[in-house]
């Protein structure tokens, strides 16, 4: 992969997925982006598991605060989530349905507690026939600050490039 413009865009609830996130912006220079809901979601783990639940088997789709004003010009998407309910959250979903990807890689990154990428890259597939989805990253959330170097090794395996 040549030097392109990428934006590194994850959505975080207790703070895992925005480390790796963030190495992966520090790692290529890649713009950064949070996906942001409207409305906030439980830090109860409990409640916060069982609104996962109901959203995902309503397909709800929450409305975003956060927005991309250049998608256009980015080539190459990073998407980064906790998975939740072995996918992708809903304002995830959300996110990609918001945006035209098409043409565009999408590079999806996770981290889990032990389902690993479950059925989110499937799901994202899904949402975004006409990108090209990579092989995604799944680290697991207790793992993530050390994990410089598993996502460096993973970057230069995509052939991903820093930018100047
Ligand atoms: C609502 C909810 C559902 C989850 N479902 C799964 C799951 O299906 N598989 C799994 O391995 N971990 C699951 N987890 C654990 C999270 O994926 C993991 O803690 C992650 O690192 C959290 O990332 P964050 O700090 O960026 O929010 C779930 C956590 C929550 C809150």
């Amino acid at each position: 992969m040549k030097k392109m413009s990428a934006l590194s865009a994850y959505f975080s609830h207790s703070g895992n997925t925005r480390v790796i996130a963030h190495q992966i912006h520090e790692n290529i220079g890649s713009d950064i982006f949070e996906i942001v809901s409207v409305d906030p979601y439980p830090s109860d783990y409990d409640e916060v598991v069982e609104q996962a639940r109901k959203e995902l088997s309503e397909e709800y789709r929450p409305k975003l605060r956060t927005k991309v004003e250049n998608m256009e010009s980015y080539k190459v998407v990073f998407v980064g989530y906790p998975v939740w309910w072995g996918t992708i959250p809903m304002p995830v979903a959300t996110f990609l349905t918001e945006y035209d990807f098409s043409g565009k890689t999408i590079v999806p990154f996770c981290t889990h507690e032990g389902s690993g990428l479950g059925r989110s890259v499937m799901d994202i597939k899904k949402f975004c026939p006409q990108s090209t989805v990579l092989e995604g990253l799944a680290v697991r959330g207790s793992n993530v600050k050390n994990a410089q170097d598993e996502v460096s090794g993973w970057l230069q395996g995509l052939g991903v490039k820093k930018e100047r």
